[in-house]
């Protein structure tokens, strides 16, 4: 049996279509959703799937071994930040070498570092008149969105679009393969 835990702080419904996937399969298990906000959508999805959700603060996260312990003790083979918007501490990053990874709502290196996630990509791409935006699958290391690249695939960008039109092409692509993605990093695990 593969264990995940899931990393994210916002509405969740990649964490949530990730639970579905999962859900009736024998040999992986999303073990755990995990938030830093206590108002996250994620939380009401988790319960609806019943997946254990534990919430914690800044000062656990960056100060403690305690998110760390728990990951280890529930003996998770594989992170994954589904629209986590904290940087993850290093010993964190080093104890799960190649076995976090991250969805990041463009085109990397296009639109990726510090300050940008959710909303504000897709506001950058269409003030940059992009003809094209997409999303990027990758392996997580200490600097925002730099890691190796797993996957990618793009969607049109109209003149037309707003924010929000470039936000639901981009959740509709991070539904379709985000889960599948996940099962074929988990199949390449020992
Ligand atoms: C997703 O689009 C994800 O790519 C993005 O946040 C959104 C979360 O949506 N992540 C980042 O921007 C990380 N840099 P969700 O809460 O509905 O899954």
């Amino acid at each position: 049996m593969k264990r995940i835990a899931i990393f994210a702080s916002g509405s969740g419904s990649n964490a949530e279509k990730i639970g579905e996937y999962f859900a009736e399969r024998s040999d992986v298990q999303v073990t755990l959703i995990l938030t830093n906000n206590p108002k996250a959508g994620v939380i009401q999805r988790a319960r609806k799937l019943h997946i254990p959700v534990v919430v914690f603060d800044r000062t656990i996260f960056y100060e403690t071994d305690k998110i760390l312990d728990l990951l280890t003790n529930s003996k998770i083979d594989l992170i994954v930040l589904a629209g986590f918007m904290m940087l993850i501490p290093a010993k964190l990053v080093e104890a799960f070498p190649e076995r976090m990874i991250n969805i990041h709502p463009a085109l990397l290196p296009k639109f990726g570092g510090k300050g940008m996630y959710g909303s504000f990509v897709h506001e950058a791409v269409v003030a940059s008149k992009e003809k094209e935006s997409g999303i990027t699958i990758h392996f997580v290391n200490q600097h925002y969105d730099e890691g190796n690249i797993i996957f990618q695939t793009s969607c049109e960008i109209l003149e037309t679009d707003s924010p929000d039109d470039v936000a639901d092409k981009i959740h509709l692509l991070e539904h379709k393969h985000f889960p599948k993605v996940i099962d074929e990093v988990l199949s390449g695990l020992n």
